[in-house]
């Protein structure tokens, strides 16, 4: 019933709904555009609806605000919010600066809007050592997340230091661990296993392939059979692209923040416009620098 209302009220063209890709099914099968951090930053520059409604935790719907300041982004549940970005706080970057004048500072979109403005430049898990790389300075302060830091130090001659030296997503950290991995691969030997870089070390060490959830996509083009080393609902959006592949997720890896927008209370923030998503200017100015400078990075 909350499906057919949101799709009526759709019809008036005032809406874009974009949704990322650990939202519950009922969400993806609405929305005008599914994808990853990076892929939903794109997307909403070049959105040309009133309303930007954007399905996904709190930094995202903020990205969303600051690269498009004339546009109205709304958020179905405004308590859906990113425990990992809670964890670089502005002020531990302005403190590390005074402490390693000579690094640049890349963090990471899982991050508030006060600590990009911090900041030299983001950084997504589809691109961290692409960014990392385009920067003159051979030190580098990484943060929030010290997964997806150890993964940009495998690839890159710069030095990286975590900032801070425990930030960690839940998700990834505890409920997808090396023996979960383990037991898929010996139920199912053939299955190739893709996994976040948000995932511990042990875990990435074993996996076949280290991707983003939209770069998960592109790889479940080469094979058959995957396990799926990330949230549990990536498992949906890569069934419904590749109906005849196999898809194995770790049912406990469970993003709870993500699952809080729900069918009637998109349609409600469609109805009532109300739960807009807002930005300090100043903090929103200085924040889009480091946004656009690695979307400049194509
Ligand atoms: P992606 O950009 O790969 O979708 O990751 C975002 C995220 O929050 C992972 O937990
Ligand atoms: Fe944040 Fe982890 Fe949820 Fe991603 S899965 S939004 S990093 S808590």
């Amino acid at each position: 019933m909350f499906k057919d209302k949101i799709l009526e009220l759709k019809k008036t063209g005032d809406f874009v709904i974009l949704a990322h890709n650990y939202q519950i099914p009922e969400i993806q099968d609405v929305a005008d555009f599914k994808g990853d951090s990076l892929e939903l930053c794109r997307i909403s520059q070049d959105v040309d609806a009133k309303y930007i409604i954007f399905c996904g935790v709190n930094f995202m719907a903020e990205t969303a605000a600051i690269l498009k300041p004339d546009k109205t982004v709304l958020i179905p549940d405004d308590t859906s919010k990113c425990p990992l970005a809670a964890m670089l706080p502005a002020e531990r970057i302005k403190e590390a600066r005074k402490k390693y004048p000579e690094a640049a500072v890349v963090v990471y979109v899982n991050t508030l809007a006060e600590a990009k403005a911090e900041a030299d430049i983001t950084c997504t898990s589809a691109n961290p050592v692409k960014v990392v790389n385009s920067l003159e300075e051979e030190t580098i302060l990484f943060g929030p997340d010290k997964n997806l830091a150890w993964y940009t130090q495998k690839h890159t001659d710069k030095k990286i230091i975590p900032l801070p030296e425990f930030g960690h997503c839940r998700v990834h950290e505890f409920m997808i661990t090396k023996e979960d991995i383990l037991k898929m691969k010996k139920e199912h030997p053939d299955a190739s296993v893709l996994a976040h870089p948000e995932c511990t070390p042990e875990v990435q060490e074993i996996a076949d392939y280290i991707c983003s959830t939209s770069q998960m996509i592109k790889k479940a083009i080469d094979d058959e059979e995957f396990i799926i080393g990330t949230e549990k609902e990536m498992c949906y959006r890569l069934k419904k692209e590749f109906p005849e592949k196999e898809f194995y997720c770790i049912e406990k890896a469970v993003c709870t923040n993500m699952k809080k927008h729900t069918l009637p209370k998109l349609y409600n923030v469609m109805k009532k416009k109300d739960k807009v998503v807002k930005v300090d200017p100043d903090i929103a100015k200085r924040a889009r620098k480091a946004i656009e400078r690695m979307m400049e990075l194509g």
